[in-house]
């Protein structure tokens, strides 16, 4: 399976900048046979970044989208209006869930728009700080999975992404801590089981991300984790030389 190191850019970077950035992440890489290298920016640099982009080297997601195709919803953005610029659409993050009040539905609803349009999706889901704290975990993983996969058949689980983000461990959010290795494993281990007492077989091949916090220092042993097939990156991946280290990283490990 291929290791996904993907870097979530957020409300981040003008077009220009946006631009320059990549360039210089492309002018950078080396072959990373086995790693899919992925940049989700802003959408408005997103038609600018597909022309500039090498496929091979770099592909781009989307961080968010409306989940109608077409119509009357002034101010949104469809995936169907960025087909052809991106390969990837990140779902469901928590700041989508917990700044813009995305529910499950919402989030099904688009993850099933990113299928329907040929985009892979990459599920976020996680517990909070109080979630954790009162022993919910489980309970928040299985529910985020059910309600984001609803409207997803055993022919379409092979095309989605899980990313794990626990939100205490986001290196935005107030207190983030570093989430140790065996917590990670034991969620990992817990969407493993949901996923396969969902679809079974099919959804052995379902990369699970991890993310949250993810540095150079600590990207080899997150990486290692059992189950984890990739990194979902914020912060860090604004900064070239480091995001350029983690893809390093993960190439040490996969040799
Ligand atoms: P972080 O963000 O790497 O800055 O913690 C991860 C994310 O929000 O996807």
């Amino acid at each position: 399976m291929k290791t996904y190191i993907v870097g979530n850019w957020k409300m981040n970077f003008t077009v220009g900048e946006s631009s320059i950035y990549l360039h210089k992440l492309l002018k950078r890489l080396t072959s990373a046979r086995g790693l899919e290298i992925v940049v989700a920016p802003s959408s408005i640099a997103l038609p600018t970044l597909a022309l500039q982009t090498d496929r091979h080297k770099i592909r781009l997601s989307a961080q968010n989208f409306y989940h109608r195709d077409f119509g009357a919803f002034t101010g949104e953005v469809s995936i169907a209006q960025l087909k052809g610029t991106v390969d990837y659409a990140i779902i469901g993050h928590s700041e989508r869930r917990y700044i813009f009040n995305e529910s499950d539905k919402d989030i099904k609803l688009k993850v099933a728009a990113a299928l329907r349009n040929g985009i892979t999706p990459i599920l976020c889901i996680g517990e909070t700080d109080n979630e954790k704290t009162f022993g919910e975990t489980a309970d928040v993983i299985r529910d985020q999975l059910l309600g984001g996969l609803a409207d997803v058949s055993k022919e379409d689980i092979k095309k989605v992404i899980i990313a794990y983000e626990p939100v205490w461990a986001i290196s935005s959010v107030k207190g983030a801590r570093l989430a140790p290795p065996d917590d990670i494993a034991t969620s990992v281990d817990l969407i493993r089981q949901e996923l396969k007492a969902l679809y079974g077989k099919e959804a052995e091949d379902v990369p699970v991300l991890y993310g949250g916090s993810v540095n150079p220092s600590n990207a080899g042993a997150y990486l290692t984790i059992p189950g984890v097939n990739g990194l979902l990156i914020g912060g860090t991946s604004l900064i070239a030389d480091q995001f350029l280290d983690i893809i390093e990283v993960a190439k040490r490990v996969r040799s």
